[in-house]
């Protein structure tokens, strides 16, 4: 069974990390870690809390508990996911910072060489933000932004969140039937 991690920062859209979560957490062991402001923005736009994220084959982390198998480059991950993706993780992430276990596990995917796909939500991005995320692309992150394509004409909200969780699950190697390729 894959293992995954999910990671919840405090950005807008965290419909992406929930319908992203309950494709996985069938196909995969998942570990989820919510930072505090991933939480209260899962509250706001969602109604959920982080005890919502459970399953048989899910852990549940705290942020704050770095002491945990994740944290170790010796525990096999076959990817990590930051979805949504604050711009603050990212500059943390970027600055090598591994104050929490979310930037701690970015830090061991990048060294460990495995994927990390990072979602960010910001919109207008500022000089600093273009250079943070080109400093994880180059440190051999995958940058997917939460940008929905429109031409699959499946254009609900519903139908626009898969078409992007369709494409992080892609790019994970997991299975997903929410989105085929495009044929014309
Ligand atoms: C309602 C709300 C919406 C926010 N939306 C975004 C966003 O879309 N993108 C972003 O980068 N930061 C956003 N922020 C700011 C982050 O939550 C803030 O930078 C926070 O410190 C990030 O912490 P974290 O990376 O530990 O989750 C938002 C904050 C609030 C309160």
């Amino acid at each position: 069974m894959k293992r995954f991690v999910i990671a919840i920062t405090g950005a807008s859209g965290v419909c992406y990390a929930k319908r992203l979560f309950d494709c996985l957490k069938s196909q995969a062991e998942v570990h989820v870690i919510i930072s505090e402001r991933g939480a209260e923005l899962l509250n706001i736009e969602l109604g959920l809390k982080p005890s919502d994220f459970k399953g048989e084959n899910v852990i549940l982390h705290k942020t704050t508990k770095i002491n945990t198998s994740i944290a170790s480059g010796s525990f096999h991950v076959d990817g990590m996911v930051i979805v949504p993706a604050s711009m603050g993780t990212i500059g943390r992430v970027a600055a090598g910072v591994s104050g929490n276990l979310i930037e701690r596990v970015a830090d061991v995917m990048l060294k460990e060489k495995r994927k990390l796909i990072v979602v960010p939500r910001e919109a207008p991005l500022s000089t600093i933000h273009l250079k943070n995320l080109l400093a994880l692309d180059q440190a051999g992150a995958l940058i997917l932004p939460a940008s929905p394509g429109f031409y699959q004409q499946q254009n609900t909200v519903e139908g626009l969140v898969d078409f992007v969780v369709a494409r992080i699950i892609d790019q994970l190697g997991g299975d997903q039937d929410l989105m085929p390729p495009y044929k014309v």
